[in-house]
């Protein structure tokens, strides 16, 4: 049981752990490379671990030192078959972008996770790579994990996806590359393009015109060295506490600020936020600023459309910072929450209901109509790390105690964050 108190006052200055999504990619690619991937400040939260653990069973040698990450890759086809089922625990990216590069192997294997994993929709995949000749089953018929899949030859296909999805679009990249022809992938919206930037890094042929990626098979990816920035989603949790927390000042030093994973930054100051990018850089092909946010008086907003895919995992930490901000605020075009690690649309209501705040789950989102003075509440995270995440922020400018039980789940995309908070 974590407890949070309230705080008069904010200051300092925090390093936040390395992108999740870049995390994981960075391992992906580099296996499939040839020679030996560099990756500095890799997240070693537990998502990512599983990443490790999974390629490690086909077979790379993967050292997790305490400064870098070294993958010793194994080329396009250096996969080999896996002893058992692969395991990506709670991590819906590994579980996605792994199907990819499964359906393109030649052997058979068998993807299965937690309780989470196994209740989050894999028909979105199964779908596109059913399409381009692959062989994946949902075990139980319920299209979700434990998948099975038999390696083969794949065909490309032109895509279209029905949601703004970067883990469906980077399975499909992913299966692209043990394609005949070319693979496209069109979605409604841009959602964050870390696969594509990579892919290209890695020295593979990838075209992005508006919403449709293109990639040709067959490449040879080459090791590389990634300075993953830090995660703009962990971050987000640190911008609210200085934005909230009375008499605040907090610096955020090198987070990724990617303009397809920026919509946090975009409504914080669309909200009223005393916020500034400083040091911005461009070094390995995905931009990163020092972030600097101030207590800052807010008002609501709307949120939809295609800036959703740009925050999505911050709707949580948007959604607290609305109950603290004047007037209304509507999320729409966020069905996707309910398909999250756990449902989010009924986590916010009933936690930012218990904590005093006015708020209605609605078909595609949520409405808050801010400005009511919180007071701490038993939360409930339902293991899921970003709700535990954003009501310990929520409680550092509620009234009274917050409590949050299995609090410990932040380890999923963010260990060390209560003593980060604390350093503050
Ligand atoms: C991720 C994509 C997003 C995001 C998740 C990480 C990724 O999911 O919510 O935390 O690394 O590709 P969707 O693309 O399915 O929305």
């Amino acid at each position: 049981m974590i407890c949070i108190t309230p705080k008069k006052h904010l200051q300092g200055e925090i390093l936040v752990p390395g992108d999740k999504s870049i995390s994981h990619r960075a391992v992906m690619l580099g296996a499939l490379a040839k020679g030996r991937t560099r990756i500095t400040h890799f997240l070693q939260g537990a998502d990512c671990l599983s990443t490790i653990a999974c390629f490690r069973a086909m077979g790379v040698e993967i050292e997790n030192l305490p400064d870098e990450v070294l993958v010793h890759g194994r080329g396009l086809h250096g996969l080999a078959a896996p002893a058992g089922a692969l395991d990506v625990g709670n991590s819906g990216t590994t579980a996605r972008l792994l199907s990819g590069i499964l359906a393109g192997q030649s052997f058979s294997s068998t993807i299965t996770g937690d309780a989470s994993i196994q209740s989050r929709p894999m028909g979105r995949i199964i779908t596109p790579l059913s399409a381009m000749g692959a062989s994946i089953e949902s075990e139980k018929g319920n299209g979700c994990a434990p998948l099975r899949i038999a390696g083969r030859p794949l065909q490309g296909v032109s895509y279209t996806s029905p949601v703004a999805s970067a883990q469906v679009k980077s399975c499909v990249l992913l299966a692209g590359l043990y394609a005949d022809k070319e693979t496209s992938v069109t979605e409604p919206y841009l959602s964050r393009n870390h696969t594509e930037l990579m892919l290209s890094y890695f020295g593979a042929t990838v075209t992005s015109q508006d919403t449709t990626v293109t990639i040709l098979p067959g490449p040879t990816l080459t090791a590389r060295e990634i300075a993953v920035p830090g995660d703009i989603s962990s971050a987000a949790y640190f911008i609210a506490a200085g934005l909230l927390v009375p008499d605040s000042e907090i610096l955020l030093r090198h987070v990724g600020i990617n303009p397809t994973r920026d919509g946090m930054l975009r409504v914080c100051r669309a909200m009223g936020a005393d916020m500034e990018l400083l040091n911005v850089s461009h070094t390995g092909g995905e931009p990163t600023a020092d972030i600097l946010v101030r207590t800052s008086p807010l008002t609501g907003v709307t949120i939809g459309g295609e800036l959703i895919p740009t925050l999505i995992d911050e709707l949580p930490i948007l959604a607290v910072m609305a109950a603290f901000a004047q007037g209304e605020t509507i999320i729409k075009d966020a069905r996707e929450l309910k398909v999250k690690e756990s449902n989010r649309i009924d986590a916010m209501v009933q936690n930012l209901s218990a904590m005093g705040a006015d708020i209605t789950a609605t078909e595609d989102g949520m409405i808050i109509r801010g400005g009511r003075p919180l007071h701490g509440a038993d939360i409930r995270t339902n293991l899921d790390h970003r709700i535990a995440m954003s009501f310990a922020i929520a409680g550092l400018a509620a009234s009274g105690e917050t409590r949050i039980a299995q609090g410990e789940c932040v380890d999923i995309s963010y260990p060390g964050f209560y003593q980060a908070l604390e350093s503050l």
